[in-house]
């Protein structure tokens, strides 16, 4: 089938071009100038390690992870946001920590992120809408950043907030969600060792539609608990409401487990679409595995609870 082919020639493309250039960062072959064209915000990605540990599937197109995207500052549309974070400008970035912890204050992000080892992750991302796709993460371990932050033993949880700038995110003019976009995790899952600040994927900084400059990603939770574009960080001794709670509560907890024995009301979670690259319609169906298929680093910290209540 004349489709097929095409599909799979561009998906051995895109993997070759990704792989040749993890070659190069390898071999140091590109600076950090190379990497940050176009932005006065710089910090060089090619300072990373590697680590394989969690490299499971084929990796998903570059080309379809920065343009098939849920940000909804941006738009509620996938595809429009690639277009419209073309001219968002990511620049002196700054994140505000504040609630239980001594360390409260205004962080200059550049300058945070050098505190930190950068190692890239190969995660497994699964969508509420069941999609999924496997993405070459570049960030430091959240748990490293709240070491450093120092939080007190009276803080349970981690909330983070996304900018709120609606000259830069034009979707912040409609009310598709109150703004501005929020999240939180417990403490033992932020501090799990899985748990990522992302500062880039694929070798490269993140661009705007992936959550430039620094998102939040956990792998074995739904996408939504990964939050773009963070500006503020708070320690709580309660656990906070995130935003897809605020809209739909009977939709979505605040534990987001990926699990595929607990469906969403209006769908099955027991399956998902696995965007690998090319043309969609030929991504096959495979079966949702319990925590995204991270249950050996993740599971112990849900042992006696019931998953179905706390979903
Ligand atoms: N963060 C913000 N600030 N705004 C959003 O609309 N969408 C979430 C999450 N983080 C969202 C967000 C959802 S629903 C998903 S599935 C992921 O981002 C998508 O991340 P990706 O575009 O990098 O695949």
């Amino acid at each position: 089938m004349k489709f097929k082919n095409t599909h799979k020639d561009h998906q051995i493309t895109d993997e070759a071009i990704y792989y040749n250039r993890r070659k190069f960062i390898q071999q140091g072959l590109i600076g950090a100038a190379a990497l940050s064209t176009g932005s006065a915000w710089a910090y060089d990605v090619s300072n990373h390690n590697k680590n394989k540990q969690f490299i499971l599937d084929k990796i998903t197109a570059e080309k379809d992870a920065t343009t098939y995207n849920n940000f909804y500052e941006f738009s509620t549309s996938k595809s429009a946001p690639a277009e419209l974070a073309e001219s968002f400008k990511p620049e002196s970035w700054t994140v505000e920590v504040s609630g239980l912890t001594k360390k409260t204050g205004t962080y200059d992000l550049e300058k945070l992120i050098k505190q930190f080892t950068l190692e890239e992750r190969i995660y497994r991302m699964r969508c509420v809408e069941a999609w999924s796709m496997v993405i070459p993460w570049l960030g430091f371990k959240l748990a490293d950043l709240i070491r450093y932050l120092e939080p007190d033993s009276s803080a349970k949880y981690v909330y983070f907030e996304t900018l709120y700038d609606p000259k830069q995110f034009p979707g912040q003019n409609r009310r598709s969600i109150p703004w501005p976009y929020r999240e939180g995790l417990r403490m033992d899952e932020a501090m799990n060792e899985l748990t990522l600040m992302a500062v880039g994927m694929y070798g490269k900084k993140l661009p705007g539609q992936n959550g430039a400059p620094l998102r939040l990603v956990v792998p074995w939770k739904y996408g939504f608990k990964g939050i773009k574009s963070i500006v503020k960080i708070k320690f709580m001794s309660e656990q906070p409401v995130n935003s897809w709670q605020q809209i739909a509560a009977q939709e979505y907890g605040f534990y987001a487990n990926v699990n595929p024995k607990v469906d969403h009301p209006r769908w099955s979670q027991a399956t998902e679409r696995r965007i690998t690259g090319g043309f969609s319609l030929f991504n096959s169906r495979i079966d949702t595995q319990m925590f995204n298929g991270y249950g050996d680093y993740v599971a112990n910290m849900y042992k006696g609870m019931d998953l179905t209540k706390n979903y």
